[in-house]
C-alpha cells in the first residue's frame, strides 16, 4: 500500500487501523477495542488491554531468540568508553534494578524521577520503572535545582535515580549538589535517592536517604513484569508552556507501545536487528521515544551517544559513530548539523569514513532550514527527511513514511500527516483556511494512540491549554500552512515558547527568574534568531527607580540568575537595560514586534501601541547587542 491508501484506510476505519497496529505488541490481555471516547473530549486508547512496556522492549525479544543481539551500544567520546549490551544482559540488569526498586518500596503507580546523563543506566532505570508499573519522570541534566524542585513537587516521586555527574565538554557537572538543593527547596521529600557513582566526580551520600547504585542491588531479587491497564501512565515528561510552571505530559502505556512500534518500520523504514541512532538526550522526548523505547520495542539496536556533534573530539564524530556501528537510520536536530557545518563547512571529516550503511537522515525538534537540509543532503548523499512532532504527541505528526512510500521531498516542509493525525489550518475564529494560507495548526480530535491523554494532575490546564481555543481540535501552538499537494510547512510558534538548539523553552519562565532580581522592576524575554541554535533568548530589563549601579553588572547578575534558576540549557547570555517596554494600551507587552525588530524583519506598527517612540529605544538596545542591524 502507498501512503495515500494507508492514510485513507485509517480515515475510513481508525478502529480497524489501530487494532491491526496493536498486533505488533505482546499483550497479557488483548484489548477488545481501540478508542475509548466515553469521556470526550478526553480520549484514551486500548483501555481494556493489559500489557507491560518492559516485557515488549526486552523479555519478548529474549524469548524470541534475540537475546544475544546488542540492544544498546554506549559510545561515549567524553569518557572514551564504549559498551555493548545484549538484550539478555539488559534484561538481567533491568530486572535486578526493578527488584531493588521494589525493595525500597516503589510499587505500581509510584513516581520515580530519573536525573541522569547519557549512560546505559539511564535506560535501565526507565525500563525498570516500566517493569514494575512505576511512572518515571526523566529530568534533563541541563536544568538547575530549582527546575528539578518544581518537578519533584509536581510529580511527588518516591525515589530519585541519579548519577553523581554529567560530563560536558571541558567541565564535569556534579549532579548530587543540585539534587540535594532541589530536595531542600521542594515541599515533597522523596524517601530514597540512588546514585550511580561515576569516577569523574563521586558524590557524598547522605546516610538513610541515599544509596549507592551497585550496593543497593546486591541483595535484591530480579523482578517480574507487572501488567498494567492500557491507559496506565508510562511516564511523565515535563515540557515548557507559556508560564513558568512546566506541563507534565502524560504518556499512556498501550498507545505508546502501539504507535512507537508502528513508527519504526513505517516511518523510519528499519527492520528488527537494524541499528538506529537518535542523537538527542534521554531528557527530551526524542530520547524517550527513539533512544530508549521505540528501537527496543521493535527489536533494533539503539545507540546511546554521550557527546556533542562537535568538539568531542571533532566535527567528524557523527560520521565515525555511523560508520563504526553501521547505523541505518539516523535522527537528530538541525542545530547539530549547523554546528558541524560551522566547524567543517566542506565536510572534510566525512571523507575519512565509510557511510554506505546509512539509509536516511531524519531531522526534528525545530524548523529545518533549507540551507541545513541541502548541505546535509549534499554531504551525505542520502535523503534528509524533516518530520514534525512534539513532546505531547511522542511521535511524528507529519513526516515522510519511508517504510510505506518514499514521498518526494519538498525542502522546508515536514511532508504529510501520519495516519492518526487529521491536521487542519485554522484562522483565529477556528475557520479552516484554504491551501497556502498561514494559520494555526490544529489536529482534529481524537489524537492518535501514544499522544497525551491529559497533563499530570492538571486536567483543567490540559483542557485550557490545548482543547479550548478550537473546540473539537487539539491546538498545537504552531503556525503553518498546507500547500496544494497536502504538504505541511511549520513556520513558527503562536505562543511564547521558543526553541533553542532543539530545546523547548518558555520565555515566561525566564522572565519569572529575572523578576527575582532585586533591581529588576519589569522585564521581557524574546527569542531572537541565532545561526547555530535557531533561536536564543534575549532579555530586556527595566530597573527599579533609584537603582544607579552599572548596567553591565546587573546584566551579568541576571545572566547568572537564570543559569542558576533554570539551568545552563536556557542559553541565556544576552540582556539589555531599557527605560521602558513597548506595550499595548491595555498593557500587553509587544514581544512579537520586538522579535521582528531584532531579526530586522518588516513589521506593521501595532494599532494599539501605547507609545511608538519606545520601539526606537528597543532598537538602540538591540543594536548594542548586535541585533536589529
Ligand atoms: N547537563 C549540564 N549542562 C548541559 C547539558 C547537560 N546535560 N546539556 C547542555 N548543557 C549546557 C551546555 O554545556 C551549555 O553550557 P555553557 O553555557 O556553559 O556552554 C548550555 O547548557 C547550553 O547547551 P546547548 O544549547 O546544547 O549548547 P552547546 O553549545 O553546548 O551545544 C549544540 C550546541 C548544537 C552542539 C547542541 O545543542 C546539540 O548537539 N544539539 C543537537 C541535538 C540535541 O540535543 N537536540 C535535542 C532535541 S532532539
Ligand atoms: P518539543 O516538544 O520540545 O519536541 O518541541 C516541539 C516544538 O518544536 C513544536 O511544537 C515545533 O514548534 C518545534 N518543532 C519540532 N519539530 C519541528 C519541525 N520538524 N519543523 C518545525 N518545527 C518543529
Amino acid at each position: 500500500m502507498d501512503y495515500h491508501s494507508t492514510y485513507k484506510s485509517w480515515q475510513a476505519d481508525p478502529e480497524k487501523f489501530w487494532m491491526n497496529a496493536a498486533e505488533g505488541i505482546d499483550w497479557d490481555k488483548k484489548p477488545t477495542f481501540a478508542l475509548n471516547n466515553s469521556n470526550a473530549p478526553l480520549f484514551e486508547w486500548f483501555t481494556d488491554g493489559h500489557v507491560n512496556t518492559c516485557f515488549n522492549a526486552l523479555d519478548r525479544h529474549v524469548e524470541n531468540g534475540r537475546g544475544d543481539q546488542i540492544a544498546i551500544i554506549y559510545d561515549s567520546p567524553v569518557t572514551e568508553k564504549k559498551q555493548y549490551i545484549s538484550y539478555t544482559q539488559l534484561l538481567e540488569k533491568t530486572s535486578l534494578l526493578a527488584g531493588s526498586l521494589i525493595k525500597i518500596g516503589v510499587t505500581k503507580g509510584d513516581r520515580v524521577i530519573i536525573y541522569m546523563p547519557m549512560v546505559p543506566e539511564a535506560i535501565t532505570a526507565m525500563l525498570a520503572c516500566a517493569r514494575i508499573g512505576a511512572i518515571h519522570s526523566v529530568v534533563f541534566g541541563g536544568f538547575a535545582s530549582n527546575e528539578l524542585a518544581v518537578r519533584i513537587d509536581d510529580a511527588q516521586p518516591k525515589a530519585i535515580l541519579a548519577a553523581s555527574c554529567g560530563i560536558e565538554p571541558g567541565r564535569v557537572v556534579e549532579y548530587k549538589p543540585l539534587i540535594d538543593s532541589a530536595i531542600e527547596l521542594s515541599k515533597h521529600k522523596p524517601e530514597s535517592v540512588v546514585i550511580l557513582q561515576r569516577p569523574e566526580a563521586e558524590a557524598i551520600l547522605k546516610p538513610g536517604r541515599d544509596f549507592d547504585w551497585n550496593e543497593f542491588q546486591v541483595q535484591a531479587k530480579p523482578a517480574d513484569c507487572v501488567m498494567v491497564e492500557g491507559n496506565h501512565p508510562a511516564y511523565i515528561l515535563y515540557t515548557s508552556g507559556t508560564t513558568g510552571a512546566p506541563k507534565g505530559v502524560v504518556r499512556p502505556t498501550a498507545g505508546h507501545l502501539v504507535a512507537l512500534h508502528w513508527s519504526m518500520k513505517n516511518i523510519y523504514n528499519v527492520d528488527p536487528g537494524d541499528v538506529f541512532w537518535a542523537a538527542s538526550d534521554v531528557g527530551w522526548v526524542v530520547g524517550h521515544s527513539y533512544i530508549c523505547y521505540a528501537p527496543l520495542i521493535h527489536g533494533n539496536t539503539t545507540i546511546l551517544f554521550e557527546g556533542k556533534p562537535v568538539g568531542t573530539p571533532d566535527a567528524g564524530t557523527f560520521w565515525r559513530v555511523i560508520s563504526e556501528h553501521k547505523v541505518k537510520a539516523f535522527f537528530t536536530a538541525p542545530t547539530a548539523f549547523r554546528a558541524i557545518k560551522r566547524e567543517d563547512p566542506e565536510g572534510k571529516f566525512k571523507s575519512k569514513y565509510d557511510l554506505s550503511c546509512l539509509q536516511a537522515l531524519f531531522l526534528a525538534g525545530e524548523r529545518a532550514d533549507p540551507d541545513t537540509i541541502n548541505w546535509a543532503q549534499n554531504l551525505l548523499g542520502v535523503p534528509v527527511i524533516d518530520h514534525w512532532w512534539q513532546t505531547e504527541t511522542g511521535w511524528t505528526i507529519a513526516g515522510n513514511p519511508t517504510g510505506i512510500e518514499f514521498l518526494p521531498i519538498k525542502v522546508g516542509s515536514s511532508s504529510m500527516p501520519m495516519p492518526g493525525y487529521d491536521v487542519r489550518i485554522l484562522d483565529n475564529d477556528g475557520v479552516e483556511l484554504p491551501y497556502g494560507q498561514l494559520g494555526a495548526v490544529a489536529i482534529k480530535l481524537p489524537l492518535p494512540p501514544g499522544s497525551l491523554p491529559t497533563l499530570w494532575n492538571a486536567e483543567e490546564r490540559f483542557i485550557n491549554s490545548y482543547l479550548s481555543t478550537f473546540p473539537g481540535f487539539y491546538e498545537t501552538g504552531d503556525a503553518g500552512l498546507i500547500d496544494d499537494d497536502g504538504y505541511l510547512y511549520i513556520m513558527a510558534r503562536t505562543d511564547d515558547v521558543i526553541n533553542v538548539a532543539g530545546h523547548r523553552l518558555s520565555t515566561g519562565a525566564i522572565e519569572e527568574a529575572l523578576s527575582n532580581h532585586a533591581d529588576v522592576a519589569e522585564c521581557a524575554v524574546i527569542g531572537v534568531s541565532d545561526q547555530l541554535k535557531g533561536q536564543i533568548p534575549l532579555g530586556f530589563l527595566c530597573l527599579t527607580k533609584g537603582v544607579n549601579r552599572p548596567h553591565e553588572e546587573i546584566v551579568n547578575e541576571c545572566v547568572k540568575l537564570v543559569r542558576n534558576q533554570i539551568g545552563p540549557v536556557a542559553s541565556f547570555k544576552l540582556a539589555a537595560v531599557v527605560p521602558r517596554l513597548p506595550k499595548t494600551r491595555s498593557g500587553k507587552i509587544l514581544r512579537a514586534t520586538m522579535v521582528k525588530i531584532a531579526d530586522s524583519q518588516e513589521f506593521k506598527m501595532p494599532a494599539t501601541i501605547d507609545d511608538p517612540t519606545i520601539l526606537d529605544e528597543i532598537r538602540v538596545a538591540l543594536k548594542s547587542l548586535g541585533y536589529a542591524q
